[in-house]
């Protein structure tokens, strides 16, 4: 990665850090995801060579920067979807800050409706990064986005297990994906679309 983007992106996570150090409030913190999560994240991106790209729960964009630079090498772009519109802006702002605008749409709104919104077979990795109870209602909806060979990944399995359980159950339960819990910042869950539905 370019140092100085390094630099943008871990004076970010400082500042995510600083923020929400004080808050009780869950919701007002911004929850930035860990370096570590963000950095595998972005690997999948790399390796899969993935194009189209959908991160639900962008907060200040501090994921999605790490997606963006990612996608900026595969010739891609990043859809990002924040349902507070301040944290839109803030996105906004942080995305430029870090040179990586060009390469991502924030968009202003809630992930089921965007989800509903999507083409079939048309996203090559989501991810998941926002009110985790909400995810088994977005499972049909993101079955039917992955392309063949898409991956789903999920922040806080390993934080928040019980609360991702019944979401973890369904993918599992699903015979064309491979699913796979890997120990890496807060925990990041992924389901790869590996073979043809029965
Ligand atoms: C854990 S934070 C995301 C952190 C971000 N991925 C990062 O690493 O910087 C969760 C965010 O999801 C947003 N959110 C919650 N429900 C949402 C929904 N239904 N659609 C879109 N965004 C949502 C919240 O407002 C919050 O900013």
């Amino acid at each position: 990665m370019d140092p100085q983007l390094a630099r943008v992106l871990d004076d970010l996570y400082q500042e995510g850090r600083a923020h929400d150090g004080p808050l009780a409030d869950r919701l007002l913190r911004l929850r930035n995801m860990t370096p570590d999560a963000a950095r595998l994240i972005a690997l999948l991106i790399h390796v899969g060579r993935g194009t189209s790209v959908l991160e639900i729960g962008t907060s200040n964009g501090y994921s999605a920067i790490w997606f963006a630079d990612a996608v900026r090498d595969t010739g891609g772009r990043l859809t990002t979807v924040e349902i507070d519109e301040t944290r839109v802006a803030a996105a906004l702002r942080n995305l430029e800050r870090a040179g990586v605008g060009a390469h991502v749409d924030v968009v202003h709104g809630d992930g089921a409706d965007v989800l509903a919104k999507t083409a079939d077979g048309s996203v090559d990795l989501v991810v998941l990064d926002a009110e985790r109870p909400a995810y088994v209602e977005y499972w049909p909806r993101l079955r039917r986005v992955l392309k063949p060979y898409g991956v789903l990944a999920v922040d806080n399995a390993v934080s928040h297990r019980e609360q991702v359980a019944d979401f973890r159950e369904l993918l599992t339960a699903a015979p064309e994906f491979s699913v796979q819990l890997h120990e890496v910042g807060d925990g990041v869950l992924t389901a790869a679309r590996v073979r043809e539905a029965d």
